[in-house]
């Protein structure tokens, strides 16, 4: 199991990266807790995960479209990964207790694995365009005090992997 994060996968986005950095650790959280059989710790897990990943897809797409990123296929990606994970959630919950370990284990790499590819053949696209605004950059509206804060909260959530 992985668990570092790779600074390679940055993008240029310090919203997009802590996101990332979130997701990933929240999905070798689900994998480890598949590994320990606890599915009620591992279904509370993937409600987390899909209320953070929906979450990351909404800031994600209205930064790229704020630096004019043509977002059509990233958001296509996107569609695909949340059919998936519905399916993957639905499937551990009404199986949960009987699914094999090889299964389980499949579901749990599914998620860190399609991340990580999905960071780096998509989103790592934006990197030119990304690289061209501050780090820290974000559009307008999310310059308010109160948009940040959920991703903040959620950031203390983890200790960074450095
Ligand atoms: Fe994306
Ligand atoms: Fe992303």
């Amino acid at each position: 199991m992985g668990s570092a994060w790779n600074n390679q996968w940055n993008v240029g986005s310090a919203i997009i990266d802590s996101e990332h950095r979130n997701l990933l650790a929240m999905a070798y959280n689900v994998e480890s807790l598949i590994g320990e059989g606890n599915i009620s710790a591992v279904t509370d897990e993937l409600e987390q995960f899909e209320y953070w990943l929906c979450e990351h897809f909404e800031n994600e797409e209205e930064i790229a479209l704020a630096i004019g990123f043509d977002f059509a296929r990233n958001r296509l990606e996107h569609q695909k990964l949340l059919n998936e994970f519905l399916r993957m959630k639905n499937k551990l919950m009404s199986n949960g207790d009987r699914l094999s370990e090889r299964a389980a284990k499949r579901y749990a790499h599914f998620l860190d694995e399609w991340l990580v590819a999905h960071i780096v053949k998509e989103d790592m696209l934006m990197k030119p365009m990304l690289q061209t605004h501050a780090y820290s950059f974000l559009p307008d509206h999310k310059a308010k005090p109160e948009a940040p804060l959920a991703t903040l909260a959620w950031n203390n959530r983890f200790t960074m992997h450095a």
